[in-house]
């Protein structure tokens, strides 16, 4: 009889839900994580790190922007770096312990210790090996490299070392303009460095509805970020006081420089498969290098699984959560489904931006017949009071069902907003019964219930 019936790679935010799950639904279950804490990438130097530092950060702004104009007076507040970085740190701790306590509340093993495939139902941890009747390859992913520059985690970062700089910078380049770029970007913007992204697209956030995308990079340009667009990064240098990065214009092939203090490459990332040996095993892998499933995470050897960024699909936490439920559902032997059509993308800066569904640029591509309801934060009362007028929300729906296809926001909350269309989307719904449903005054969601009317007769405060 084998030790578990399954074993988990991996405790991020795909490895640690589907662990439960397993729990949840009898399993006996164990988790293989070598680092010192539960939670991956996410929990320890991604999404739960970037989010303290952009609240702490939004805050200053706050205090240095729109106190005065809402009768608060004082000197706005200075910067205690250091501190900043502790409570950035407490969080983190807050909730990795969280998951340690789930663990133990549902009787899953953690292996603590970097695990290695040694073949169908077998996993060393060092130098033990466990039996299993299914495992689950949730590695996640890391950080893609890019030729010419050499990460060493303190003056040439990825995200990782973005979060624990040891001083703010005052020149900041970041390469690459999609989530992180921008996120970490504003946190450096509002803390008083000069921020500048260098993107190899025309365009910014690639993948995003473009209008979504101009919206915010107009809207990041006032607060102080600068863009050069069609540039690829050739080289950053490593001089005794500065980083000198070389970048080449598309349009016209000429080399340009950029100095600066940091240099954070935000270029993507790519399944992190330490341990996994895909070749040996027989794994089938994808063109781009991921773990090559079906729609139930089934791999090609059977009794391995694999979920979240080491798959196919977009690298975000909940996918991988997602993911990590319907496995745990089928080797429980239920029928575990991922909608990927309704798996919401939120960036958040500020504004936030919030998207789910089709982008309108894949609806003309794909010939679709659709209608666009748009409704402006402007004339959103409770988005006034606040300062945060700037945006909108946008939901393409069926031309002739009237079916929601998309939905696409930029604007306060929007990271909470989307949530309104992500379950209209899961039930069927169509634009109309999103503007029939009855939404409280005054609340920034009344503009997805305005923008949903106009996909009708029209908006009411339009
Ligand atoms: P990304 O794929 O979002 O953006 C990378 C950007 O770098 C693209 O715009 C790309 O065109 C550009 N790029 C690539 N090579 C370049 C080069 N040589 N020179 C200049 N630009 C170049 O990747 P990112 O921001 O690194 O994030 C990685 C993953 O993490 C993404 O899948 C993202 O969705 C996820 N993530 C999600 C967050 C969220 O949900 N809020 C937060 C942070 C990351």
């Amino acid at each position: 009889m084998a030790d578990y019936d399954v074993i988990i790679i991996g405790a991020g935010p795909g490895g640690y839900v589907s662990a439960i799950r397993c729990a949840q639904l009898g399993l006996k279950t164990a988790v293989v994580e070598g680092r010192e804490t539960l939670g991956g990438t996410c929990l320890n130097v991604g999404c739960i790190p970037s989010k303290a530092l952009l609240h702490a950060s939004h805050m200053l702004h706050e205090a240095e922007h729109n106190f005065a104009a809402m009768g608060l007076r004082g000197k706005a507040p200075s910067v205690d770096w250091p501190k900043m970085l502790e409570y950035k740190d407490a969080v983190v701790e807050q909730n990795t312990r969280g998951i340690e306590f789930l663990f133990k509340k549902n009787k899953i093993d953690w292996m603590k210790g970097w695990g290695e495939i040694l073949g169908p139902g077998k996993v060393r941890v060092d130098e033990e090996v466990h039996s299993a009747r299914h495992i689950v390859i949730a590695t996640g992913s890391e950080a893609a490299s890019l030729p010419g520059v050499e990460v060493d985690e303190e003056r040439v970062v990825t995200s990782t070392g973005a979060l624990s700089l040891g001083r703010i910078p005052k020149r900041l380049v970041v390469i690459g303009a999609g989530v992180i770029g921008l996120e970490l970007g504003s946190v450096y913007a509002r803390l008083g460095a000069e921020v500048t992204v260098v993107e190899y697209l025309d365009h910014i956030t690639p993948g995003l509805d473009k209008g979504l995308g101009k919206a915010l990079q107009r809207s990041m340009k006032k607060q102080g970020l600068t863009f050069i667009l069609g540039a690829a990064v050739k080289v950053v240098e490593k001089l005794k006081t500065k980083l000198k990065l070389t970048y080449e214009l598309k349009k016209d092939g000429s080399a340009n420089v950029l100095e600066a203090d940091t240099v954070l490459v935000a270029t993507g990332r790519r399944p992190f498969l330490a341990g996994i040996a895909p070749e040996a095993l027989g794994l089938k892998m994808t063109e781009r290098g991921q773990i090559a499933t079906d729609a139930q995470g089934r791999t090609s050897v059977a009794g391995i699984w694999a979920i979240g960024d080491v798959t196919e699909g977009p690298m975000l936490a909940h996918k991988a959560e997602e993911e990590g439920i319907m496995v745990a559902e089928c080797i429980a032997g239920q029928a575990g489904h991922v909608n990927y059509d309704v798996i919401p993308g939120v960036i958040y800066t500020s504004p936030e931006v919030a998207s789910v569904g089709q982008s309108e640029e894949a609806l003309k591509e794909a010939g679709w017949a659709y209608k666009v309801g748009k409704f402006s934060f402007m004339a959103n009362a409770r988005a006034k009071t606040v300062f945060q007028g700037e945006g909108f929300v946008k939901i393409l729906s069926d031309q002739e069902t009237d079916r929601i296809l998309g939905v696409h926001i930029i604007g306060p909350a929007a990271g909470e907003l989307i949530h309104e269309a992500c379950v209209a989307m899961e039930f069927g719904a169509s634009a109309e019964d999103l503007a029939r449903t009855c939404h409280a005054h005054p609340a920034f969601s009344e503009a997805v219930r305005e923008a949903a009317l106009d996909c009708g007769d029209g908006a009411i405060h339009a």
